[in-house]
């Protein structure tokens, strides 16, 4: 089967390569020339554990292939999935839809043969309604007689673990309102039959809903078990006990109980708002997830706030300099968009701190968005000078830090680990002033 992926980004290229990964001849199109030179090149643009020997290993094979145009990428694809960005419209938190109605426009002009034209984006409910109208108004099928239908398709991959997601999804959703749709999405993912990955079958509207509420449902998580970590440290309790012994229940399970800076990414903040917009446009107030929205919203400043205080509040702090390990959202991506490290950077430099920064992976992203930071080549550079080191992503690289040298190095040994992973025990015992988040 022939498929072809519109946006090559985190999600086209990933899906895009595991399909063909899967035996299919697969054309991912981005309109971004220089993206595509890169691909063409063997240069992955994104970070993505994996990904580059998956591409490479289909490229070799012939069944991956790269181009910026739409008409030629389209020319005999059965299915073509929709995964162009989807970000928050500038202002009132709605989905920006432009990017998806552009290539539902140019798929209308250029079609030239029966498909399924499939929204892998995240798009709010009745967005399928209006790609299938824009293509059919566009004239080009109904004038030469092909046959198409519109498939939703959320994705649910997790940048860092993207391809073991696509390859092994918990779920796989299709949101389809006749046959034609439906049996060439079960063709498209067939062999997934065979890893046993179920397939749940809905309507357009119930498919798009599905993924804004998996995602405003993991962020309430998030949300709940951070402001379980405040409580934790009011009242002298451990949340990562706390988070076991409620994770051991299967009803409530383990996953995305771990208490930090507040999530972000560039998934759950704009969807949460998408959300949002959604329920307010039908007049269905979802109280509990703009409780989220906010208190998610004023988390990553607080935790800002939290190395302000570490160095002695305000007053003391004005004047002194930390060292911020991890600046994307997550380990193992480069991707910087609404990650909290930057309302940490923000906070401590409104307050007159002076932040150097390292990560592994995501500096390029951070530096157009952090410009007043310090961009450091290792983590013991940033460290050098600090008075407070502060572990706000937990790559790998963190996990094992040489503290006889960040005590050399660092101007006071003094730590506040944002994601827990360390000992409090051990910190203390290393001679640390060490703080971390709802473990009093
Ligand atoms: N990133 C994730 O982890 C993730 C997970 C699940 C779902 N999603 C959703 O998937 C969608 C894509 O997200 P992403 O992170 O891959 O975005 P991205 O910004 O990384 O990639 C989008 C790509 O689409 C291209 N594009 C835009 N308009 C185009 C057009 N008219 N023709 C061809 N290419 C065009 C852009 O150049 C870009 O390369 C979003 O709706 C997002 O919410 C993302």
């Amino acid at each position: 089967m022939k498929i072809a992926m519109v946006g090559s980004g985190y999600v086209g290229l990933v899906s895009g390569a595991c399909f063909a990964d899967f035996g299919h001849d697969v054309v991912c199109i981005d309109k971004d020339q220089s993206k595509i030179d890169r691909l063409h090149a063997g240069i992955m643009p994104i970070y993505e554990p994996g990904l580059d020997a998956l591409v490479d290993t289909n490229v070799k094979s012939g069944r991956l292939t790269f181009t910026t145009s739409l008409a030629e990428g389209i020319r005999d694809a059965s299915a073509i999935f929709i995964a162009v960005g989807t970000p928050s419209r500038r202002g009132d938190g709605h989905a920006d839809l432009t990017f998806v109605y552009d290539v539902a426009r140019e798929v209308g002009e250029h079609l030239a043969n029966d498909a399924v034209i499939v929204t892998k984006s995240t798009v709010p409910v009745g967005t399928g309604d209006e790609v299938e109208r824009i293509i059919a108004e566009t004239g080009a099928s109904s004038e030469r007689g092909h046959k198409f239908a519109v498939v939703s398709n959320p994705e649910f991959l997790r940048e860092g673990a993207a391809i073991g997601d696509f390859k092994r999804p918990d779920r796989i959703v299709i949101g389809a309102e006749d046959e034609f749709g439906r049996e060439v999405m079960r063709q498209v993912y067939r062999p997934l039959f065979l890893n046993e990955s179920p397939i749940l079958f809905t309507s357009r509207r119930t498919s798009e809903l599905i993924k804004y509420a998996a995602n405003a449902f993991l962020a309430t998580k998030i949300t709940f078990i951070n402001e379980m970590a405040d409580l934790c440290e009011k009242v002298g309790a451990n949340v990562q006990d706390v988070s076991r012994g409620i994770g051991m229940d299967n009803r409530i399970g383990a996953k995305f109980l771990h208490a930090g800076p507040g999530y972000g990414g560039s998934c759950f903040p704009k969807d949460t708002l998408a959300l949002l917009k959604t329920a307010e446009d039908y007049d269905s107030p979802t109280r509990i997830v703009e409780a989220v929205v906010k208190v998610n919203d004023s988390r990553k400043r607080a935790m800002g706030r939290k190395v302000v205080d570490a160095l002695g509040g305000f007053e003391e702090a004005r004047g002194k300099k930390a060292a911020l390990l991890g600046l994307t959202f997550k380990p193992n991506t480069d991707d910087m968009r609404d990650s909290p490290a930057i309302a940490v950077a923000q906070t401590l430099m409104d307050a007159g701190v002076a932040v150097a920064a390292y990560d592994p992976e995501g500096m390029e992203q951070a530096r157009p968005l952090l410009p007043e930071v310090t961009m450091c080549e290792d983590p013991y550079a940033a460290i050098a000078g600090a008075d407070v080191v502060v572990i706000v992503t937990e790559w790998d690289a963190f996990r094992a830090l040489d503290f006889r040298r960040v005590k050399e190095l660092a101007n006071a040994p003094v730590l506040v680990d944002l994601r827990n992973i360390y000992n409090p025990a051990e910190m203390a015992a290393a001679g640390f002033t060490y703080v971390s988040v709802g473990r009093a």
